[in-house]
């Protein structure tokens, strides 16, 4: 069946039928395709898959306990079709705090009900980390404390899934000193956990593992934390578009310098791209508009374990970081390209030492000031060239 065919099938079968075009629908699959490692000639199957999920609408309860709902929000804010619309459309989501229209008792009533019906099948997923100090008091939803939630919920699971830094390793609330005993979901569960860490998490992640899960009929690969490897297989430095600057020797020194300005790698300004494993660089975000790289911010790392207490202070940069393939460090890569001989290397300084003079003197620059500075600046590029 082709894509086309498979789409007929969907108008008549409400899925998506007034929320996306055609061709945003195609889009989409042939987004999670991309996502999955799979052929273009694979998107039909993908669109297969969503319509078996519109079908049968697993259940899924999503409970949040510390977190700032910022992966729901990141899910629900996904571009056209919505991926937020794509999953709603899929399953069954019986109890979400955030989005559902049921309040307090009816809340939870509706919750006890979907685990009832569905028991053993439901797949939970966890938004945000389990205060374990002081027996959990640190946490509470209706009364009680999120270990006592996740108690009572796990015999009905099928599997656990955690989205977003703070459910996967904890994240912010598990920094030092960690007052309220903050941990991963992986520590208080005995079931299947599959961590999909982000601070958020990419909505088209969350999507791709239900894809996955639907086409292959089993869990993705993971890796010894627990990530889909085919969201988590690749480092952000290995797929980063300003990748040629870092192994070229040419970084941005200053927010604000000619190195920013000309999109140069972020490596001194603290990115952390070089052990952070995520799909930013390649998805991107907000309708594959952006992404912090992108954007001038160097990655902080938000979907490593430990991230705050590892990675910080954010803007101080990672010793010792091999690259140009792997044999070098990113010192020796800025030597290495300008030249190997002496005079090369004092090329290099020299272009560093002036575009950082120019730059120190543009905030009381007079026009003739401005004049001069781009003089430099040429002058420096000349000399290291
Ligand atoms: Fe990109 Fe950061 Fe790697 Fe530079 S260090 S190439 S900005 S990921
Ligand atoms: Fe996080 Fe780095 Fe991506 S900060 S959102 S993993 S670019």
């Amino acid at each position: 069946m082709s894509a086309l065919e498979v789409l007929d099938d969907f108008n008549t079968s409400h899925f998506l039928e007034k929320q996306s075009s055609r061709r945003e629908f195609l889009g989409f699959c042939g987004r999670m395709a991309v996502m999955l490692g799979l052929a273009e000639s694979a998107i039909p199957q993908v669109a297969a898959a969503l319509q078996e999920a519109a079908r049968r609408r697993p259940s899924v309860i999503w409970l949040e306990f510390q977190d700032c709902a910022g992966n729901s929000e990141s899910f629900l804010r996904a571009e056209s079709p919505s991926v937020g619309q794509a999953v709603l459309q899929s399953i069954s989501l019986d109890y979400h705090e955030t989005i559902m229209a049921a309040a307090g008792h009816r809340a939870e009533e509706a919750r006890d009900t979907a685990l009832q019906e569905n028991s053993g099948q439901v797949i939970v997923v966890v938004e945000g980390s389990i205060p374990t100090a002081d027996d959990g008091v640190y946490c509470t939803v209706a009364g009680k404390t999120a270990l006592q939630i996740l108690e009572e919920v796990e015999p009905h699971a099928a599997a656990f899934v955690a989205v977003g830094t703070c459910a996967s390793f904890g994240g912010l609330p598990l920094a030092r000193p960690n007052p309220t005993g903050a941990v991963a979901l992986e520590r208080v569960v005995g079931k299947p956990v599959i961590n999909l860490p982000g601070c958020p998490a990419n909505p088209d992640v969350i999507m791709g593992l239900l894809v996955h899960n639907l086409i292959f009929g089993r869990l993705p690969d993971l890796d010894r934390q627990k990530r889909p490897l085919f969201a988590y297989g690749k480092r952000i430095h290995d797929t980063c578009e300003r990748r040629p600057h870092y192994d070229a020797g040419q970084y941005a020194l200053e927010f604000d310098d000619y190195g920013a300005r000309q999109g140069y790698c972020l490596y001194k300004l603290g990115c952390k791209g070089p052990e952070t494993y995520n799909v930013c660089a390649s998805m991107r975000w907000n309708g594959r508009a952006s992404w912090p790289v992108k954007a001038g911010h160097p990655c902080i790392g938000c979907s490593e374990e430990a991230f705050w207490d590892r990675f910080t202070p954010f803007y101080e940069r990672l010793p010792n970081v091999s690259g140009f393939g792997v044999e070098q460090s990113a010192d020796d890569i800025g030597k290495m390209l300008v030249g190997v001989t002496a005079a090369g290397l004092a090329a290099h300084a020299a272009y560093a030492w002036a575009v950082r003079r120019a730059d120190k003197k543009a905030a009381e620059m007079t026009a003739r000031e401005k004049a001069a500075r781009k003089k430099a600046i040429r002058e420096a590029e000349g000399e290291s060239e």
